[in-house]
């Protein structure tokens, strides 16, 4: 059963979730054709520490960077690497994760690399960030699993993409991976009953041709079966009251911006 979290406790989430947004922010500006993924390993990595806290990848079962860098038909946990650059028309998802004062904060977005983006990628893009949007609308005390899985799967399969079922969002708190497992598709009205108290992730995986993934032999990098592309966003989330504070996003966040257009009753004051 999942563990709920104090008004001591969200405090905490707070902070670790606003310097994970930060740092996101941050070295997003970097993000240009040239760059290798080992630079923005270095760039998350010192801006973390810097800031008095931990980069939760690094030696997280064994994987060995601080961030991970997951470039088109990546998945997730792609590996930074001195020798991988970023190209024009590139789509990178950086997911970056803080551990501050003991406590998780987890957020993650794609980027552009430049403006020359093939309509597949600007698909799962655009997918996978209105989804996530979708998502948090639907969030509130006694929301289903489900019914955040239904919120993504049904946006995305009308959209032509597809919900990557291998890897899931999770509760996240002192621990940075428990339960409950979010599955990003479902059934309405099924799965496990999300209560205020709660903090967990949403981050949705989307790919534009088969919803499976392959592992590399390096037992971290998760590709698409067919070369396509993948696209993710990822927030933190607390359910509060009658509705949600989103840990990860700063106040001028698109996404919590667009839930809150779509009917999302998001708390965090700070998001005017
Ligand atoms: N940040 C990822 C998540 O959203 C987990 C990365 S685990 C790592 O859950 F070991 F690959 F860093
Ligand atoms: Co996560
Ligand atoms: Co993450």
């Amino acid at each position: 059963m999942a563990k709920l979290k104090s008004a001591d406790d969200i405090q905490m989430m707070r902070a670790a979730g606003r310097l994970a947004a930060e740092t996101l922010r941050h070295v997003g500006a970097f993000v240009k054709a040239g760059i290798s993924t080992e630079e923005i390993n270095t760039i998350v990595h010192d801006y973390i520490v810097a800031h008095g806290a931990y980069p939760s990848p690094l030696n997280y079962r064994g994987f060995p960077k601080s961030v991970c860098t997951s470039i088109n038909d990546v998945i997730c946990h792609g590996i930074p690497n001195p020798d991988v650059k970023l190209n024009d028309g590139d789509i990178i998802n950086i997911d970056v994760t803080v551990t501050l004062d003991g406590y998780f904060g987890d957020t993650s977005r794609t980027f552009y690399v430049g403006e020359n983006i093939s309509e597949e990628r600007r698909l799962v893009t655009e997918t996978s960030s209105e989804s996530l949007a979708r998502a948090m609308a639907v969030c509130s005390h006694g929301v289903r699993v489900g019914d955040i899985g239904h919120a993504i799967q049904s946006y995305a399969e009308a959209r032509g993409c597809t919900v990557v079922r291998d890897f899931v969002g999770h509760g996240i708190g002192k621990i940075f991976h428990e339960e409950p497992a979010i599955t990003h598709y479902g059934r309405p009205g099924t799965g496990v009953k999300l209560v205020r108290g709660m903090c967990f992730t949403i981050e949705p995986m989307i790919n534009g041709g088969d919803w499976r993934s392959k592992m590399l032999k390096d037992g971290w990098t998760a590709v698409t079966p067919d070369g396509k592309p993948s696209a993710q966003f990822e927030h933190t989330i607390a359910l509060i009251g009658d509705g949600i504070e989103v840990l990860t996003a700063l106040p001028d966040d698109p996404i919590a911006h667009r839930a809150r257009e779509l009917g999302a009753k998001i708390l965090w004051p700070e998001l005017t």
